[in-house]
């Protein structure tokens, strides 16, 4: 703070991303004080805008949480000040350079730093980067790059992506997004993990039948079907999202919370893990469906997708890590688009107890009296442990219930959003919550062959009606190892 600057520049500032989640992001943390005493933001697109109309785009998006209400108008107006635009090309040096000139007016000769915010299509990531030339940038403090997936295909075009950004940046400068990472229930997973004496010393092969990592949405991908159909579900959701709630969940204890330390064991646990084979992974996509009178359209009937397209939105898939601790263990991931609900939610499926002397007592089927934790990650968060429990009276009569930690009851005040917390995190150069580079080739190592192998083979993804439950072919996959899939509550 005192004499130095920061300045925030959004590229891509008209874009979805920057209007429904950056600025937001941006002035909830200037309404907390997060920021800097000196900072400015400076949107940059092609499009041309006056100061005063990206200042009149931007205030439509901004809100006050519940607990942020006071003086939350005149702190708008204010953040707006601070709110500036440029408007060039993205692969144009003069823009640029111009762009510079701006930031250097605002800096006035302070230690100035610099966050970029690349809102823009990963194809165009590098020629902002040279133009924009970060890396040699005259600024007296440092300069960093957000970046967001996709980052490439494959492990080839990802690779390929890395190779190039080096050239005009270092991987301190490189914080690849995961907004999952920023969202409040995967943070707590390594609390509840490493906290509490209760639940580490079962967090094995020895005491966990399974795991899984279900994301669920309710819409389609209405109005994202050009961007959607180049890449499908498990690059959009399970390669990232998925997979890193899974590493955090699976990794051995770090040496230390310091970011090096915990990336590296989640690149370890990647590195244990074999490839998803292509018997391991069933693909489906969404079809038009009639509810109560309204008719909802199917995947292929958006204008932007081509009408034969197999790209799936709904994908299942079984993956092993071959380490000591979950040898064995299926972690079972599901995600689709345009299913009966929306929602996130990491399920471990605890093994039997063994002899259980009430077995007699329960009135349901044994299978479903394991205990079983839940960590809901999204909407309504919370944390519950299936436990089985005497039901009150004369008789013993056993039933499943839930020792509930519920959010909303326990914590009554709203959750920032993930991306809060990553801006926040990027502007204190903390890189915890940041995909390294290691990481990301590990992931895509274990998704590329059978991507590649679903492409080449042209497998048909089996039909599911919109707002449905998804492909049957799921139920199938589970059972081959003896899991039943935890319905989304
Ligand atoms: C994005 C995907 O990364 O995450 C989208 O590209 C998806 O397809 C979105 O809708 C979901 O994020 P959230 O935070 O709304 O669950």
């Amino acid at each position: 703070k005192g004499e130095s600057t920061l300045s925030i520049t959004v590229v891509g500032a008209s874009g979805d991303l920057a209007k429904k989640k950056i600025f937001p992001a941006l002035f909830a943390l200037y309404y907390e004080g997060c920021l800097p005493q000196d900072f400015s933001v400076f949107g940059y697109a092609r499009t041309k805008l006056t100061h005063d109309e990206l200042r009149e785009m931007i205030s439509g998006t901004l809100t006050c949480r519940i607990d942020q209400r006071e003086n939350c108008v005149d702190k708008m107006d204010q953040f707006l000040k601070r709110c500036f635009y440029h408007s060039g090309q993205y692969n144009s040096e003069e823009d640029f350079a111009e762009l510079n000139t701006k930031l250097k007016e605002k800096e006035a000769g302070k230690l100035s730093n610099r966050l970029y915010y690349l809102s823009i299509p990963p194809n165009i990531f590098v020629d902002v980067v040279r133009c924009a030339s970060l890396r040699a940038s005259s600024v007296s403090g440092w300069t960093r790059i957000i970046v967001e997936k996709p980052f490439g295909r494959d492990s080839e075009s990802s690779g390929e992506l890395t190779r190039c950004l080096k050239q005009y940046l270092t991987e301190e400068q490189i914080f690849r997004i995961d907004h999952y990472l920023g969202k409040e229930l995967v943070e707590n997973l390594s609390v509840l993990r490493f906290s509490n004496l209760v639940f580490e010393p079962l967090w094995s092969r020895n005491y966990i039948r399974n795991v899984q990592l279900i994301f669920s949405e309710d819409f389609g991908t209405e109005g994202r079907g050009g961007y959607f159909d180049q890449y499908g579900i498990i690059r959009d959701i399970m390669q990232n999202h998925l997979l890193q709630i899974l590493a955090l969940f699976a990794m051995e204890t770090p040496v230390s919370l310091d970011a090096e330390d915990i990336r590296s064991e989640k690149v370890k646990v990647l590195r244990s893990m074999k490839p998803l084979l292509l018997e391991n992974v069933i693909v489906g996509q969404y079809k038009e469906h009639s509810k109560g009178g309204k008719a909802y359209p199917g995947y292929t009937d958006d204008p932007t997708v081509p009408n034969h397209s197999l790209t799936p939105t709904f994908a299942a898939a079984a993956m092993f890590i071959n380490n000591a601790r979950w040898d064995g263990v299926p972690f079972l991931m599901k995600a689709g688009k345009a299913l009966h609900t929306r929602g996130a939610e990491i399920r471990v499926q605890f093994r039997h107890v063994p002899g259980n002397l009430y077995k007699k007592n329960f009135a349901t089927d044994l299978d479903k009296t394991t205990n079983e934790l839940v960590i809901r990650v999204q909407p309504d968060e919370g944390i519950y442990l299936r436990i089985n429990n005497k039901v009150p009276g004369l008789g013993m009569r056993l039933d499943r219930s839930d020792l509930n930690l519920l959010y909303r009851s326990r914590y009554p005040r709203e959750i920032p959003d993930a991306y809060e917390r990553l801006l926040l995190d990027a502007i204190e150069g903390e890189r915890r919550l940041f995909i390294r580079s290691d990481e990301l080739d590990a992931a895509w190592d274990l998704f590329t062959p059978a991507l590649k192998e679903l492409e080449q083979k042209k497998i048909i993804p089996e039909l599911y009606p919109y707002g449905s439950r998804g492909p049957v072919g799921a139920h199938y996959l589970a059972s081959k190892y003896n899991v039943r899939w935890g319905d989304l509550e």
